[in-house]
């Protein structure tokens, strides 16, 4: 698949079959993460691969009940007009109520912190794991909602001291079609030369 598809056609992906997903997949979309650049070349990454339905049980409480406290009031999520806001919230909603069915979640740590380190150093890792995703037509979503429950995740999957979970990534294959997702138009927030600066292309 072209890049400039794969780009413009992936969204956040949250109603997933329970459809297997490979091993060889999985391995390719994450040979593709740990491709991306990191602080000092460190790549202080680590992914941790769940399929076992007992602890994705476990990680889907965790995650429903940082759902409930956050956004359970129907709020949903910031920057959104009304109409996509609610799209997003059913979206996101289903996601919650639904986590441990997809057949793996992959959960991005990093090492360390400090300019080098922290979402810098993992958030393009997790893109390149996305995008590599989209390509095979497998669906995912970036998702932060666990880090609720930060040391009882940690303790589930033994993740040592100095390290921290940064994403929780649902990986399967898709219930809807991939699309180009909303964004605003670029000329709104590209500026040339000078902050204000617009122009059209
Ligand atoms: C740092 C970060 C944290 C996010 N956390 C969550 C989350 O906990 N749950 C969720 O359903 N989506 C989460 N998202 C996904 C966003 O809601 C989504 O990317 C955004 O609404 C745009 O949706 P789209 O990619 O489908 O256009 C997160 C995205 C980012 C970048």
């Amino acid at each position: 698949m072209d890049l400039f598809e794969a780009i413009g056609t992936q969204r956040a992906m949250r109603r997933l079959k329970d459809d297997p997903v490979s091993d060889a997949d999985v391995w390719k979309i994450l040979d593709a993460a740990i491709k991306a650049p990191s602080g000092g070349n460190r790549q202080p990454w680590n992914f941790i691969v769940v399929r076992d339905a007992e602890t994705k049980r476990k990680l889907g409480e965790y995650y429903l009940d940082a759902w409930n406290k956050v956004y359970a009031d129907g709020g949903g999520q910031p920057g959104q007009d009304d109409s996509s806001q609610s799209r997003v919230y059913r979206s996101a909603n289903y996601l919650a109520h639904h986590l441990a069915e997809a057949p793996v979640l992959i959960i991005a740590t990093v090492r360390g912190g400090g300019a080098a380190g922290g979402g810098g150093s993992i958030y393009p890792a997790v893109q390149n794991l996305m995008l590599a995703a989209r390509a095979l037509g497998l669906g995912t979503t970036l998702t932060s909602l666990h880090k609720l429950h930060e040391a009882e995740v940690k303790e589930l999957l033994g993740i040592p001291e100095g390290i921290e979970t940064m994403a929780l990534i649902p990986l399967g294959w898709p219930k809807g079609r991939f699309g180009p997702p909303e964004r605003m138009p670029v000329e709104k927030v590209v500026y040339w030369e000078q902050w204000g600066d617009r122009r059209e292309q």
